[in-house]
């Protein structure tokens, strides 16, 4: 086992480290040399097939299913197409809206895991029109699915899925470039400067495990506090519930993220002094609403760790302490963010002498009900 870690302590830590090599191979062969469109020969979709499709279902369990709910604002943005994110055992059991226009997308880092695939096999059952994506050739789920794009992370073997959360988001991005050339709803410019940003990703990764020291402080910090909030708005908030689901599941730590504009109807009431806030300050778009939100929570004296783009330097005067990563596209920032937030529920169980590859209660991959 040893030898498999290559020298890292734990398999989630190397896999952590190994995420700008998963994202590079996912996206290998997959973006046209010219910047100017996605490949991906697994589907060979025609326009008229895609205008067949009215609606996008997104159904998986756990990290996949917070990869799922980056993917809605993608496809939703950049394809212009509704799409419903549903967690597999409320999916399959919901009676969904689901026809011969809809597009499952299924999202499953092992492909086993038994909800997602019953889903798969509900929406089939259905009439839909399914998609796979999965890290695992061959599994169960790539086998069920109409159609399959792998993600090409290498094998994840800690429990607590980081790698192939990222190469899930680079997946979706590619996939609603994708279905937006085969729809017309983006420019060429719009177009060229996401495939420039999705080639930068690799080495801004690489940059942000350089520098894990700040990152390792902190938890050694807050290690022991009894709960964390996290908070973000639009993309950053999907990131706050992965941050909040690495920390809970390696640390026990109990951790809760909030949509930041949530806040003031119940969890401010939790917010007293001390109480760590890890406040997500990513996107453009909602960056003045990010800064209200964390004064209200500065009001009641908790600690704010920020996490902002590189060159935010506003951030520092509203913040305990700053953690930057470097300046991406706003869809592409979530790839970024998550980084700091699996060191920090790395460096929290540690810190709290836990088992971080093998959380008490938890499995890899669920294959029961
Ligand atoms: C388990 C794992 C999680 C994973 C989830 C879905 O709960 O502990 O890390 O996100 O299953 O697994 P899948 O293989 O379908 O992505």
């Amino acid at each position: 086992e040893a030898a498999e870690k290559g020298g890292y302590e734990h398999f989630m830590i190397k896999e952590i480290y190994e995420q700008p090599k998963a994202v590079r191979e996912t996206m290998s062969g997959r973006l046209a040399k010219d910047d100017s469109h996605i490949i991906f020969d697994e589907l060979k979709w025609t326009p008229e097939e895609v205008a067949g499709i009215n609606k996008i279902a997104i159904v998986a369990c756990g990290t996949a299913y917070h990869a799922g709910i980056v993917g809605k604002y993608y496809l939703e943005n950049l394809a212009r197409i509704p799409v419903e994110v549903d967690v597999a055992s409320e999916f399959r059991y919901r009676s969904p809206l689901v026809d011969d226009k809809t597009l499952v997308i299924v999202i499953s880092q092992s492909g086993e895991t038994l909800d997602t695939l019953a889903g798969l096999k509900e929406a089939k059952r259905l009439g839909a029109k399914t998609l796979a994506i999965t890290n695992v050739v061959g599994s169960s789920i790539a086998r069920e699915a109409d159609h399959v794009i792998y993600t090409w992370a290498g094998p994840e073997i800690a429990v607590a899925s980081t790698k192939a959360y990222t190469t899930q988001l680079v997946t979706l991005c590619m996939l609603s470039i994708y279905i937006a050339a085969l729809r017309e709803t983006l420019a060429a410019a719009q177009v060229k400067e996401l495939i420039q940003g999705l080639r930068e990703l690799p080495a801004q990764a690489h940059e942000i495990l350089e520098d894990v020291e700040p990152i390792k402080t902190f938890a050694q910090q807050y290690g022991f506090n009894e709960d964390v909030f996290f908070i973000g708005r639009a993309l950053d908030y999907c990131v706050a519930l992965e941050g909040s689901l690495k920390l809970k599941e390696i640390s026990y730590i109990h951790a809760e993220a909030y949509a930041a504009g949530e806040l003031k109807h119940g969890t401010l009431a939790l917010i007293i002094e001390g109480v760590p806030v890890i406040a997500l300050a990513t996107q453009p778009d909602v960056y003045e609403k990010m800064l209200s939100n964390i004064k209200e929570v500065k009001a009641r004296d908790a600690v704010v760790i920020g996490i902002a783009m590189k060159g935010d330097d506003q951030i520092r005067n509203y913040v305990d302490h700053a953690i930057y990563i470097p300046d991406a596209h706003k869809y592409l920032a979530p790839l970024l963010a998550v980084i700091p937030l699996q060191l920090l529920a790395y460096y929290a169980a540690i810190t709290r002498g836990c088992d971080v590859d093998k959380p008490r209660n938890l499995a890899k991959s669920v294959t029961v009900e």
